[in-house]
This record gives C-alpha cells, sequence and structure tokens, in this order.
C-alpha cells in the first residue's frame, strides 16, 4: 500500500509534532511503501525569508532522518523537487469549487488571527490534494486537524473520476485519535502558534526547564488528582513504560505528590528517550553528502511516479 505524508518546515519540530504526526509516518515504513515529504511550497504561504525555509528544509530532513526515517525503506523528498506536482495543482483548481475552501478550518482561522490571507494560503488545501494524487497514495497518516483537507482531496479525486473517468487513485486519510491533541506547556494543544511547545531536538538543559515551568493547577498536595484531564501526566504518558505510567496515575489517584516531582519524573523520562535521537542527530549533521544523497534519491524515485501519474492526467483532460 502506498503510504503518504508531508510535513511543513515552518520551525523546528515539536513533541505533538513527533507523537501527531510523524511517529506514524515511521512506523508504516516497515509494512508500507511510504512516501514522505518536506512541504516547502506549503512553507512559503508563512515563511518569506529564503535564509529561512533553507535551513528548516535541512532542519526538517536531519530530523526525520534521525527518528528513524529510513530513506532505503521509505522514499523521503522536497515537495517543490517535483515539479509535476505543481502543475497537477493548476489542473486541479480549474475544478475546484470556491465554496469547498471557503468552509476550510485552518483557512478560516488564520483569517479570524488576522493573518492577511493570499492566494496561496487559500488555496493551500488544493496543493496538498496535488500532494496526495501525484502518487497515487492510498493512505494519508495526518494529524485530526488535517482530516478535513484529505476529504477535499477526495472530493476533488472524485470530480475528476466523474467528469474524465477513473484517472485518481482513491486516498484515505489515517488518524491516530488517541495522541491525537499532545497538550502543551500551559495545557492547550502544542502548537508554534501558542508558544507552548517542548522541542524534540532542543537543547537538553533547556528543556528540562521548560519542563519545571510546565503550568500547573494550585491545589494542595494532598488532594487526590484525576490524571486524565492533567496534562502534565498526558505529557509524562508518552514517555513512561506501562509500569512507569501505573506508578504515577496511583499516585495522582491517592493525592500527597508534588507536581515539581512529577515534572523531574517526565523531564527524566524525556531524556532516555531522546538522548540517542540526539546522538543519532549530531553523526547525521556532520554528513551533509549523506542527507543530500537521501533527498535526491527520494526526489527521483518519487519524480518517477508523479510523471506517470501526471501522463495520465493530461490526457484525461485533453491536454496532451
Ligand atoms: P503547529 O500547530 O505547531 O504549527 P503543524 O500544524 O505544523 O504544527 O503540525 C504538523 C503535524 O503535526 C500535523 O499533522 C499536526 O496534526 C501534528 N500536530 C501538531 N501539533 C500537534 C499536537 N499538539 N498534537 C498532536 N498532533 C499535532
Ligand atoms: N498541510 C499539512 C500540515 O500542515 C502538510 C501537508 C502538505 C500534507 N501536503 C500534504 C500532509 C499531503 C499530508 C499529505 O501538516
Amino acid at each position: 500500500m502506498r503510504v503518504l505524508s508531508g510535513i511543513q518546515p515552518t520551525g523546528r519540530f515539536h513533541w505533538g509534532n513527533y507523537f501527531g504526526a510523524i511517529k506514524q509516518y515511521i512506523e508504516l515504513q516497515h509494512e508500507h511503501d511510504g512516501y514522505y515529504f518536506i512541504a516547502d511550497l506549503h512553507a512559503l504561504t508563512t515563511i518569506r525569508e529564503p535564509a529561512e525555509i533553507r535551513a528548516n528544509v535541512k532542519d526538517a530532513a536531519l530530523d526525520l532522518l534521525a527518528l528513524g526515517l529510513n530513506p532505503d525503506k521509505a522514499t523521503l523528498f522536497v515537495q517543490s523537487h517535483i515539479p509535476e506536482v505543481s502543475e497537477l495543482y493548476w489542473i486541479l483548481m480549474t475544478g475546484t469549487p470556491l465554496g469547498l475552501l471557503e468552509r476550510c478550518v485552518a483557512f478560516k482561522d488564520k483569517e479570524a488571527r488576522g493573518i492577511k490571507a493570499d492566494a496561496g494560503l487559500f488555496t493551500y488545501p488544493v496543493l496538498m490534494a496535488a500532494d496526495i494524487l501525484a502518487y497515487d497514495s492510498q493512505c494519508v497518516p495526518v494529524g485530526e486537524d488535517q482530516n478535513q483537507h484529505i476529504e477535499v482531496c477526495r472530493d476533488l479525486a472524485r470530480s475528476f473520476n466523474a467528469h474524465y473517468g477513473e484517472t485518481f487513485v482513491m486516498p484515505s486519510a489515517r488518524i491516530v485519535k488517541d495522541t491525537a491533541k499532545v497538550p502543551g506547556t500551559d495545557g492547550q494543544k502544542m502548537s508554534k502558534s501558542y508558544g507552548n511547545t517542548l522541542g524534540l531536538f532542543e537543547d537538553a538543559k533547556e528543556l528540562r526547564k521548560k519542563i519545571m515551568r510546565i503550568k500547573t493547577d494550585l491545589r494542595p498536595m494532598e488532594d487526590a488528582k484525576d490524571p486524565d484531564t492533567d496534562h502534565l501526566y498526558q505529557l509524562y504518558s508518552l514517555f513512561a513504560s506501562d509500569e512507569q505510567r501505573e506508578e504515577v496515575r496511583a499516585l495522582y489517584l491517592k493525592g500527597g505528590f508534588g507536581y515539581g516531582d512529577i515534572k523531574k519524573r517526565l523531564a527524566d523520562a524525556a531524556d532516555v528517550f531522546l538522548n540517542p535521537l540526539r546522538e543519532r542527530r549530531a553523526v547525521l549533521a556532520s554528513d551533509e553528502a549523506y542527507v543530500a544523497r537521501a533527498l535526491d534519491q527520494g526526489a527521483q524515485r518519487a519524480r518517477k511516479v508523479a510523471r506517470e501519474v501526471l501522463d495520465r492526467v493530461q490526457k484525461a483532460c485533453g491536454i496532451k
């Protein structure tokens, strides 16, 4: 099965990105034909600094490789290295009803936050549809917030197929519900936009400091507390073993513990998990040729598929 997902290089990856998205990509590479790309064209809707985007793409590649994405198993590439996708984007645009895009929550949210919308931001879901359809993707692992975009993609594929004949493979979203919302340091959803992130590859000392500053409530120590509604417990659960989790859960239910103690346990568990990744990333960062080769090999493989799909699409709509 062809599995595809993209991630925007708009900043360093945080725990939410990893547990909500990247972790699933990496697991799926073992059993499926994984296509994973760094969505630099999408990032252009928010980053207009050439040096920043260049650095972010490189960081994203290093992060993904350090997290275990294996370029010999999966196809890892940069979105803009496949020009066929941009052509497909245009063709899909000619069949996209405006109302479909007007209903998209991501666009509406940004507009509501006062971010001036340009056509790129508005048509963002169509580019995403092109990303998916260009590789005959069958399964698209994403976070909950991207589900609506997959629906847009399915709508566009369905109406193209209905009008021009069977051309596109119909993709499905794959969403992992229980990790759908990783909370940030303030208890809201962890997000770059809220400034409440804990970075995957953040300096270990800085990270520990941030963990110790996680917001908690002021209830007395001796009170019993519900672990299932507590963001500190949710964060700890991401890294803890089953026994560790049960032990802390029992503490919550019984009361008589300090949040400082849980924070220390969280920082320790995060270190155990992150230290080997940090080491792997440092090794990769010193081997630029390896990273360049991995992305190049990925682009070649992806481009071959995208070319075939675009030929099919061009023929179907009469421009070939
Ligand atoms: P951000 O909100 O920080 O800008 P992105 O929108 O770039 O993050 O998210 C990239 C991917 O990571 C998406 O698939 C998204 O669903 C997932 N993701 C982001 N934040 C979280 C979170 N707090 N919990 C679970 N998944 C998340
Ligand atoms: N929009 C996605 C995000 O912000 C990234 C993305 C772009 C993507 N194209 C895609 C995800 C295609 C899955 C499939 O997270």
